[in-house]
């Protein structure tokens, strides 16, 4: 077995937020802020190993045992496929997953049928329209999400609002939240066997500093 427990973090704020957490509970790690490209610090006084990974492959390092622990937003878990244990919520990092419409596009267009909506978060936009019943086409984006019924790519969108201040500055609307993401621990289900008592020791730990 591994020696060190891995941690997979994202790499920004989810980041810097959890080394708060991980410093109090004495697994800071200078290293990790001065600049280096590194993306994989193992803690010289603790049988720990922090990586650096993108946010959305934080939990695909984890269902694949790669690392035994990581933290990453519910909005990056429900759009995974990975099987995965979400022992504790952080409680940082939250936003809502929504649909969202140009302002006032519902008084003309109430319902979803139809509708051509942008996303990157495709599993989750499937879900949601297949749990109404509606028949709606999604495509696929990868950024800058809001564009998309601007310029007559998409009539809606499913996107993640924080301040608001995107949708604002681009005359959209949330129509319906979808849910609530907030930051997680997630886990390996194996290594929640194999090395339960260091992992519940951890989450325990965790849960005190929140
Ligand atoms: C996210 C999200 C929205 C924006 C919402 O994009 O897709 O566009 O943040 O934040 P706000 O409500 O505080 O304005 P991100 O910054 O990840 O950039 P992206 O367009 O490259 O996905």
């Amino acid at each position: 077995m591994k020696k060190n427990l891995v941690i997979a973090l994202p790499k920004g704020r989810i980041q810097e937020e959890s080394m708060k957490i991980f410093e109090k509970i004495g697994f800071g790690c200078r290293d990790m802020f001065s600049g280096s490209r590194k993306l994989i610090f193992p803690l010289q006084e603790q049988p720990v190993t922090f990586m650096i990974v993108r946010a959305q492959d934080v939990p695909t390092y984890v269902h694949h045992g790669a690392a035994d622990v990581g933290i990453c937003g519910k909005d990056t878990i429900e759009e995974s496929t990975c099987d995965l244990y979400e022992p504790l919520d952080l409680g940082f990092g939250g936003c809502d997953v929504v649909v969202a419409e140009p302002k006032g596009y519902s008084t003309e267009n109430p319902g979803y049928n139809g509708t051509i909506v942008g996303t990157k978060m495709v599993n989750v936009a499937e879900r949601f329209f297949a749990s109404k019943g509606v028949d709606v086409e999604i495509i696929k984006l990868y950024g800058s999400i809001e564009l998309a019924p601007l310029v007559g790519l998409a009539h809606r969108v499913v996107d993640i609002v924080e301040t608001g201040e995107t949708l604002r500055q681009n005359g959209l609307e949330v129509k319906e939240v979808i849910f609530r993401s907030t930051c997680r621990v997630i886990t390996n289900r194996n290594s929640m066997k194999n090395r339960h008592a260091q992992i519940e020791k951890l989450l325990a730990d965790m849960a005190g500093q929140l």
